[in-house]
């Protein structure tokens, strides 16, 4: 497509399927030579190559795992560039059914992960003089669905973590944002649209809460990665950039004073 990251390595956690692959693949399509680190044997493509990027086995809850991680990409690439903390797991349960294992494994995996995946690359972007991160939070870190309690804390954590991490690695010219996915089909809450029996009536209407029209895909969030991870974005740091086709701008309104608004939206997703 182009050659926007070339010559740069890029790290991608989580990356074996739906937003992760499409940043993996996003980011391979502008040169940039990628490693996804995810868990080894899920959906079976954690081995030597896949499509292009390179997959290696990864627990981003595992400090000795993220270590020996970090190392094989060094040895294998000699820097990192790009690390983009998208790993990320979702439960849904209420405040008296989540366990303190349950709260632990979530923070482990959406917020301490980030944290260790940048306490071990940071060293070598800082060795560079340059480097971009970038996060995956969500528009859960603003505002919450109910029974996301653990999600919606870690991910406003994530967020608290890239502002300090923007404002301590600045001097080392590494640059830290985050994109705050809106709803994106995928694999993490397909799961929520199918409690419900008729999926197409739950994809339209969810696609009529969004001022655009429609619900996101990977490809969405992987487009932002892009600019955040280039040096297009060189003055950008620090940032929350939801990428959720607006639909945290709009006030949400009883039914019946929304009707010619929502008519209007249906209109767009024929
Ligand atoms: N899908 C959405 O609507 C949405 C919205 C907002 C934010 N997000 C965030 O986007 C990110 C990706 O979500 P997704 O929808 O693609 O989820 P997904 O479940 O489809 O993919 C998550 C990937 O993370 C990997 N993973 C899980 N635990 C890991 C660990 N300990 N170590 C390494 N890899 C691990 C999984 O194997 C999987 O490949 C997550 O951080 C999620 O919270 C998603």
């Amino acid at each position: 497509m182009g050659n926007r990251l070339s010559g740069k390595v890029a790290v991608v956690t989580g990356g074996n399927r739906g937003i992760g692959r499409a940043i993996a693949e996003r980011l391979a399509e502008e040169e940039a030579a990628v490693v996804v680190g995810d868990l080894l044997g899920e959906l079976g493509t954690a081995g030597p190559s896949v499509e292009g990027f390179v997959c290696l086995p990864l627990d981003v809850t595992k400090e000795v795992s993220i270590r020996a991680f970090v190392d094989e990409v060094l040895q294998r690439f000699g820097r990192i560039d790009i690390l983009v903390n998208n790993a990320g797991i979702v439960i849904h349960k209420s405040i008296d059914e989540q366990t303190v294992d349950d709260w632990d494994r979530l923070m482990a995996v959406n917020l301490r992960g980030p944290f260790l995946m940048t306490k071990y690359v940071a060293p070598e972007m800082r060795r560079t003089g340059s480097g971009a991160i970038v996060n995956i939070g969500s528009v859960e870190g603003f505002m919450v669905n109910p029974w996301h309690t653990a999600y919606a804390a870690a991910k406003a954590g994530v967020h608290g973590l890239t502002l300090g991490l923007a404002v301590d690695l600045g001097p080392d010219g590494i640059r830290c944002n985050t994109v705050c996915p809106g709803w994106i089909d995928t694999d993490l809450n397909r799961s929520y649209v199918e409690m419900h029996p008729d999926r197409s009536l739950i994809e339209r209407e969810l696609g009529q809460l969004h001022p655009v029209g429609r619900i996101g895909s990977p490809k969405d969030i992987a487009n932002a990665v892009l600019w955040l991870a280039s040096d297009e974005s060189s003055f950008v740091s620090g940032e929350m950039i939801a990428v959720d086709g607006a639909r945290t701008k709009k006030i949400s309104l009883p039914a019946i004073l929304d009707e010619e608004y929502r008519a209007k939206l249906s209109k767009l997703a024929l």
